[in-house]
């Protein structure tokens, strides 16, 4: 499949689980792609496996890293079609009350500041080229409460209301702006939740039966099949479809 041939796509925090997958969809559908993360995260090891992808360590909270990213996808393919804001982190897994200060403003650095500066600094190559397409990703917990998670539920719920903003915005530019809401997907961040939980002692496996009694499918969602509904999203085949939050959650908040 190539339909996707000739667009170039910037993707945040590419390094490993739902990015990396996300890379991987789209240089199979024949996208150029700019996969981005930490210098920590793995970017070395998507350059080995996936070598069409161009990658570049660039921190989503520094607006000199955004410019980076900017002028690496301008040099590398002279246009950006579509910006996957990807990158997030759980922060701490503890009640509201107990939450550590700093770690508030870490979480929304990355999780909020993140996705908007993503959107400000690429909007004009996007709408330079008629007509691009971001996905922004939030999560079940930018839909509802998370216990124990207060912040990262809050920092989703804002990516929805940047999401939904920025489609009103971009819309007479001809770029969509849509978040896709996972519900617990198989990533590194899913084990970190896992230990984090901690209940009566159980195990990771334990846990994953127990979160998964919570999603009528009945399991965990593969970072794959996220990466499927990113790839529409960024596809012609959603061409009217902007200023959404889709769920990709098993049915879990179908209830
Ligand atoms: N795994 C799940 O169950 C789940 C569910 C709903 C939403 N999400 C969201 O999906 C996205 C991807 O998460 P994942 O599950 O693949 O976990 P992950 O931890 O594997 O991926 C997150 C990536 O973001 C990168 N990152 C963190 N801080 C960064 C920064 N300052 N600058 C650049 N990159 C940074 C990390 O290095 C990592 O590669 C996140 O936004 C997460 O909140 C995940």
């Amino acid at each position: 499949m190539s339909d996707m041939q000739g667009r170039a796509v910037v993707v945040t925090g590419a390094g490993g689980g739902i990015g990396r997958a996300t890379v991987e969809h789209l240089l199979a559908r024949g996208a150029d792609v700019l996969a981005t993360d930490l210098p920590s995260a793995g970017l070395s090891a998507v350059q080995d496996e996936l070598e069409a992808a161009v990658v570049l360590e660039a921190d989503v909270t520094s607006l000199d890293d955004w410019g980076r990213v900017a002028r690496a996808a301008e040099a590398a393919f002279g246009r950006v079609d579509g910006l996957v804001n990807n990158a997030g982190i759980e922060g701490a897994i503890t009640p509201l009350v107990e939450y550590p200060t700093e770690m508030i403003d870490r979480v929304l650095d990355i999780n909020v500041k993140g996705v908007a500066y993503g959107m400000q600094t690429l909007h004009p190559m996007l709408i330079a080229d008629g007509g691009g397409a971001v996905v922004n990703i939030s999560s079940v917990a930018g839909l509802g409460g998370a216990r124990n998670l207060s912040i990262y539920s809050a920092s989703k719920h804002a990516v929805i209301g940047l999401t939904k903003s920025a489609a009103l915005e971009l819309a007479e530019h001809g770029v969509r702006v849509n978040a896709v809401c996972p519900s617990p997907i198989q990533t590194r961040m899913m084990r970190a939740l896992e230990d984090g939980i901690k209940i009566d002692g159980l195990d990771r496996d334990a846990v994953e039966a127990m979160v998964s009694q919570n999603i009528p499918i009945g399991r965990y969602g593969e970072p794959s099949e996220v990466a499927d509904l990113i790839g529409f999203l960024l596809s012609d085949a959603s061409v009217f479809l902007s200023g959404a939050a889709i769920p990709i959650d098993g049915a879990m908040t179908a209830r």
